[in-house]
């Protein structure tokens, strides 16, 4: 579903990424690890078009994305969400989520507010899911409330549901679950497990090696730009690359 063939990314005299080779394949959930600095923000930002790599090529579903826009990429299928919260913080919950199924492409959000009975309807069947997805995301009690003023996971829950929003087909995450107690942790897991049995494909970057055991049916592992290791949690955990990566070697 997703492939990346060696890709780089330059920044000056830095490798972010240096000839990464990548496969997501559809209906899996797969995990990017990898230590501070090591370029997984990077590598989404390479495949959600924010970005761009010096060389290399990136296919999504077949079409080669990486020197596409990012509404582009959202409209082939694919929603992300970021390290760093992006919400509308002086709009609304529901707001925030209606704006994202707009992103989609379809429809104006200008020529939906216009008063005809279709465009009202059909508002108003945009506004039924949306409150579907803030429900799936424990948020529905909150729809009326400021995005901007909601406690740091419930932001991450809303950006969540925003990426679902775009009705995408792969969902990148920047570690959604960063500011989350374990219980949330583990609720979010479940969550990114139901999308999977949905038929949603899920990348995920984490710290939080509990959220990857509980999800990943594979795992990559990138350090200083350059991917070390790929196979099962269990693997990755006992691959001594791996260890050394995060631990320090020990001379
Ligand atoms: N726009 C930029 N300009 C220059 N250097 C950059 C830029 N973006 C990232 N870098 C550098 O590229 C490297 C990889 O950064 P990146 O943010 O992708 O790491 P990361 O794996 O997401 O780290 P973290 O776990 O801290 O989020 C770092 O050394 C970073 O300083
Ligand atoms: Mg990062």
């Amino acid at each position: 579903m997703l492939e990346l063939q060696g890709v780089s990314r330059l920044f000056g005299g830095l490798a972010a990424l240096n000839t990464v080779n990548m496969t997501v394949n559809a209906g899996k959930v797969v995990g990017l690890i990898g230590p501070n600095g090591a370029g997984k923000t990077t590598l989404i930002n390479c495949v959600s078009g924010l970005d761009h790599p010096t060389s290399g090529v990136i296919h999504f579903d077949g079409v080669e994305i990486q020197n596409k826009a990012p509404h582009q990429i959202t409209a082939l299928g694919l929603g992300r969400t970021y390290q760093n919260i992006r919400l509308f913080g002086d709009l609304t919950v529901l707001e925030n989520v209606i704006i994202a199924q707009h992103q989609h492409g379809k429809a104006n959000l200008l020529d939906s507010l216009f008063q005809s009975p279709r465009h009202r309807r059909e508002f108003k069947q945009q506004v039924e899911r949306a409150f579907e997805l803030l429900k799936r995301f424990h948020l529905d009690s909150f729809s009326d409330s400021r995005a901007g003023g909601l406690p740091y996971g419930d932001q991450r829950r809303l950006e969540m549901a925003r990426a679902v929003a775009t009705a995408p087909r792969l969902i990148l995450l920047d570690e959604p679950t960063a500011g989350m107690n374990p219980v949330e942790t583990h609720e979010f897991g479940e969550q990114i497990l139901k999308l999977r049995d949905d038929g949603l494909t899920l990348l995920v970057i984490e710290h939080d090696m509990a959220l990857i055991s509980q999800v990943c049916d594979e795992v990559y592992v990138l350090n200083f730009g350059e991917m070390i290791a790929n196979g099962t949690v269990d693997a990755i955990k006992q691959n001594q690359d791996v260890i050394e990566a995060y631990l320090g070697r020990e001379d």
